[in-house]
């Protein structure tokens, strides 16, 4: 196959190279953007009487059609035309001749395919934003269901102290509000035009940069030629946010496991979105949450692949940059898979709450509830613990729990308890009392159920 470069070559790429070096096999994604973005350069073209309208239009009408026949499954890529821009190219030459072949004018593949990507991950990036938003209502709603699922909160794994599971879900809700910002953020770098920027030093054409910008939606055009078309740090910004909401999102999946393991019985998931095993019968596998948890992998795998393929790169384009698109292609479809898997799994759980508040029982969850009620007494409060140290050990020595000791027992180790106390060590209390603004008491969580109602319903405007 003749190439659009050919004119200098006396050779024929080798046929190995041929295969080595064409994207078409994954760019074929950006066709779409390619085209739209090759429509508004034409229409600028025959605006500023770098061809005339007649040519522009021709153009134009070549591509909506060339576009409505790949759409139409009518047309097929060709390896040997190397990349979707040169595809796209050849082929809408073939169909309007000649004047095809004037719309590369003052353009290069170098900012056409940093214009290609930026439109595609502009989409993406506002698609995974919807996304997040969706998984936050679901876990509102089930934060609101389980005000008072009371349930043990861990450090080092080890119970510590009760919280419920609606302000555990909140946590999370949290994580996925800094996700949400992070990816808008990504969003603002991404959204800058950057044709114009030729292979490396802008062209001798009067180009009307800002038009071709407001028609294809950008908010500003590129500052500098060279950056424009090797800047890639949109696409390590996006990677970057995937990779922190992976991290969420596999802290929440490996509590999901344990939760649901005959261990921990605190959930257990809808048949939906479980699997059995090829040979014990009894088997329900979170395989769902294993595999959500497992392709963080390579979630982190593609940010750190793109950086390294970054590193040390001279300006301005250079071919090594062709890498970065299976990883952000891989990203964007292993972080929508993973949020479009996770929203259900979580909204169709059942949750067990004996066996939550049963956990919160056990362990000594209430036993800095006794220290502080000793310190409110006026006891020191290293003393405080001291004290309640002893209480602790002497109810594990005898199987017994907090709740169980005598009065006088308590008073044998610290005069001041009084019946109060029985009040105090109840685990519902325990939680009730930590009404400070971000703390586990009904009323704290409600308050901040509410406030992310509100931020919520004002995100999705
Ligand atoms: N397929 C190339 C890429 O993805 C397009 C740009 C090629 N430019 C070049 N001068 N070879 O980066």
């Amino acid at each position: 196959m003749s190439k659009l470069w050919g004119g200098r070559f006396q050779k024929e790429t080798d046929r190995l190279v041929e295969d080595f070096h064409s994207s078409i096999a994954f760019d074929q994604r950006l066709y779409r953007q390619d085209i739209k973005g090759s429509i508004a350069h034409a229409r600028m073209l025959g605006k500023t009487g770098v061809l005339s309208r007649q040519e522009a239009d021709t153009l134009i009408r070549g591509l909506e059609v060339l576009l409505a026949d790949i759409e139409n499954g009518e047309v097929t890529f060709e390896v040997g035309a190397e990349d979707i821009h040169m595809n796209v190219e050849t082929l809408l030459t073939e169909r309007v001749g000649e004047v095809g072949k004037k719309l590369h004018t003052g353009r290069s593949r170098n900012d056409q395919v940093a214009l290609d990507t930026r439109m595609y991950l502009k989409e993406q990036i506002r698609d995974v934003m919807h996304l997040i938003l969706d998984l936050q209502k679901t876990v509102l709603s089930l934060a609101e269901e389980h005000l008072y699922t009371v349930m043990p909160g861990y450090t080092h794994l080890q119970k510590a102290q009760p919280v419920t599971l609606g302000h555990h879900l909140m946590a999370y809700f949290e994580m996925f509000r800094r996700d949400y910002g992070r990816f808008g953020d990504a969003l603002k770098r991404t959204d800058v035009m950057p044709l114009g920027s030729g292979a490396l030093a802008g062209t001798t054409f009067p180009l009307d940069r800002q038009m071709v910008a407001e028609e294809l939606g950008f908010s500003d055009i590129t500052a500098n030629s060279l950056d424009g078309v090797s800047d890639r740090d949109f696409v390590v910004e996006f990677e970057g946010a995937a990779s922190l909401l992976m991290m969420h999102f596999s802290r929440l999946c490996e509590e999901i496991i344990l939760w649901a393991s005959d261990e921990f019985g605190f959930i257990s998931l809808d048949d939906g979105y479980s699997t059995g095993s090829s040979i014990m019968p009894q088997k329900k596998n979170p395989d769902v949450a294993e595999l959500i948890r497992g392709k963080t992998g390579r979630v982190y795998g593609n940010l750190l692949g793109t950086l390294t393929t970054l590193k040390s790169l001279p300006l301005a384009y250079n071919k090594d940059m062709q890498e970065d698109k299976e990883a952000l292609f891989d990203t964007v479809d292993t972080v929508k898979k993973s949020l479009l898997t996770l929203n259900p799994m979580l909204g169709t759980m059942t949750v067990n709450k004996d066996r939550m508040a049963a956990g919160a029982k056990g362990g000594f969850t209430n036993a800095t509830d006794v220290a502080d009620y000793l310190a409110k007494k006026g006891v020191p409060f290293r003393e405080a613990h001291s004290i309640v140290g002893q209480l602790v050990f002497k109810c594990i020595r005898e199987n017994r729990v907090l709740e169980d000791l005598t009065l006088e027992e308590f008073q044998r180790y610290a005069h001041v308890f009084d019946k109060d106390i029985y009040t105090v060590i109840d685990i519902y209390e325990c939680v009730d009392k930590r009404d400070i603004p971000g703390g586990p008491a009904a009323s704290a969580v409600i308050e901040h159920i509410e406030e992310g109602r509100r931020w919520l319903a004002g995100a999705q405007r």
